[in-house]
């Protein structure tokens, strides 16, 4: 099998699925050209050391060269490590892969545990592979198509006139040629790009020489020169694929369709180690490139001790990721020992981290972040509102104040008001309890509950707040 690998030309935006909700604010990490934090930019607020930690490890991560560092983001609940996760991630750019696991989802899947970090890991490493295709490029001069004369059915024939600056050809068409050029809207006077072997049409742009044609022209248009030279010639592509979709659709049992399901169950040892084998002598031939991306794994305090010995010896490998972890836990037990440490996590890999914290927010940055919430929401606040919203997130937690602002709104539409004021945040404060009030409402009426326990004094919680 080895010998004729298949690859996919599934592209990227199928499989990367943008997440909207509690991050949809964040655009990037916000740095200047010398990595320096901007106050605000990009939907990113305050934060400035470990937004500019952040920053080193994005450049890190660009060089590429460097493999099997990990990071580790630790801070109290609410300050922001998964959204600077998530700000590295859209400064990474298309081609660099990111994934993302929370450590509670290991536990979940049907799949054992090392095989889903497995997994995960390769999803975070690409490989860039270089492709010869033969293709025609060219300037449209004429495209026809031939309407069946009687019936209303779509035409299955034409013709294509095209040429370069030195040459001009027609091709007959064939209906999925046609139905390709309809598609993008191909017209005389537009370079394009037909690749041989797929039927793909690119739109390069409009020819120069049609640069008068005001008529046809929109805003946007992009004018460039008629090509030179012979109208089929060969052109280097490149793909760009993890080294798990690889997997996924050389592994015998679902092949492409699971890499859109999600479902992909198992994947043996041996397809992994042929495509590593293959992609290695592809390596050598300079026909690929390892682009190493980056791995966020989440709430990584809820790892056990297997899943972190397995991470070590991951990480060991030359086409390891980046890996970044976050956790909001102080000292506690390590999962599947009876052994406390920092952050649950054994002191052999939590000396690999470079470990970045990050620090809970002014009052200032609080209301920035709230501004910017509402932005994002739609939602139109009136300045007092805001301050008083910002009172409560001071008092209980930014994510509280975070979740005021929808409900708020929707209390400001119940009562047909316009811009949502005091009165809609203090109904949705009295509606809805953040945690210290509802530990305390638990407390006063903790016998109307089941199995109700009185924490004894020092186990209550280890999180980092307390
Ligand atoms: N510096 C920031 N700029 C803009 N938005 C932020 C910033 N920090 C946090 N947020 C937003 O505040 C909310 C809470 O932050 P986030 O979820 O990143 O906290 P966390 O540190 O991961 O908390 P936990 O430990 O509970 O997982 C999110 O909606 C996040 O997008
Ligand atoms: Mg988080």
């Amino acid at each position: 099998m080895a010998g004729d690998l298949k690859l996919s030309s599934v592209t990227r935006d199928l499989t990367r699925i943008e997440r909207i909700g509690a991050h949809s604010h964040i655009r990037g990490l916000g740095l200047d050209s010398s990595l320096n934090p901007r106050s605000v930019s990009e939907g990113m607020v305050g934060q400035p050391s470990a937004r500019k930690a952040a920053g080193v490890i994005l450049h890190m991560i660009r060089e590429g060269k460097i493999a099997g560092r990990a990071v580790l983001l630790a801070g109290q609940p609410g300050t922001g490590k998964t959204a600077i996760a998530m700000a590295l991630a859209k400064s990474l750019g298309e081609e660099t892969p990111f994934a993302m696991l929370a450590g509670s989802e290991l536990f979940s899947l049907e799949i054992s545990k090392t095989e889903a970090l497995t997994q995960a890991f390769r999803r975070s490493i690409g490989v860039r592979i270089k492709e010869e295709t033969e293709v025609i490029e060219g300037e449209v001069i004429e495209l026809q198509i031939d309407r069946a004369a009687a019936s209303a059915a779509p035409s299955k024939t034409g013709k294509l006139l095209i040429k370069t600056t030195e040459m001009e050809t027609t091709y007959d068409l064939g209906a999925k040629m046609i139905e390709a050029l309809t598609k993008q809207k191909v017209q005389s006077g537009d370079v394009i790009v037909i690749d041989k072997a797929s039927g793909k049409i690119t739109k390069l742009g409009r020819s120069s020489s049609r640069l008068r044609d005001y008529d046809a022209v929109g805003p946007q248009t992009k004018f460039v020169q008629c090509p030179d030279g012979e109208l089929q010639k060969r052109k280097e592509v490149v793909h760009c694929v993890t080294l798990h979709e690889i997997d996924v659709i050389n592994s015998r049992t679902q092949g492409f369709l699971a890499l859109f399901t999600g479902d992909t169950g198992e994947i043996r040892a041996e397809v992994r180690e042929q495509i590593d084998t293959k992609v290695a002598e592809w390596r050598e031939e300079g026909k690929a490139e390892i682009v190493p991306g980056v791995l966020f794994i989440d709430e990584v305090h809820m790892l056990d001790i297997e899943c972190f010995s397995f991470l070590n010896r991951a990480l060991e490998n030359d086409m390891a990721p980046i890996l970044v972890v976050a956790t909001n836990r102080g000292i506690t037990t390590i999962r599947g020992t009876n052994y406390k440490s920092p952050h649950g996590i054994p002191i052999d890999f939590l000396d690999r981290l470079l470990i970045i914290t990050t620090q809970p927010y002014t009052e200032e940055e609080i209301r920035k972040i709230i501004d910017i919430r509402c932005q994002e929401e739609d939602v139109e606040m009136h300045d007092d509102a805001k301050g008083l919203l910002t009172k409560i997130g001071v008092t209980t937690s930014l994510r509280y104040a975070i979740h005021l602002i929808t409900a708020a709104a929707l209390a400001c539409q119940k009562r047909k008001g316009k811009l949502v004021e005091m009165e809609d945040i203090s109904r949705v404060y009295q509606l809805f309890l953040d945690v210290k009030r509802s530990t305390q409402y638990l407390v006063e009426y903790e016998n109307q509950y089941m199995f109700n326990e009185v924490p004894r004094e020092g186990d209550d919680d280890d999180a980092m707040h307390s």
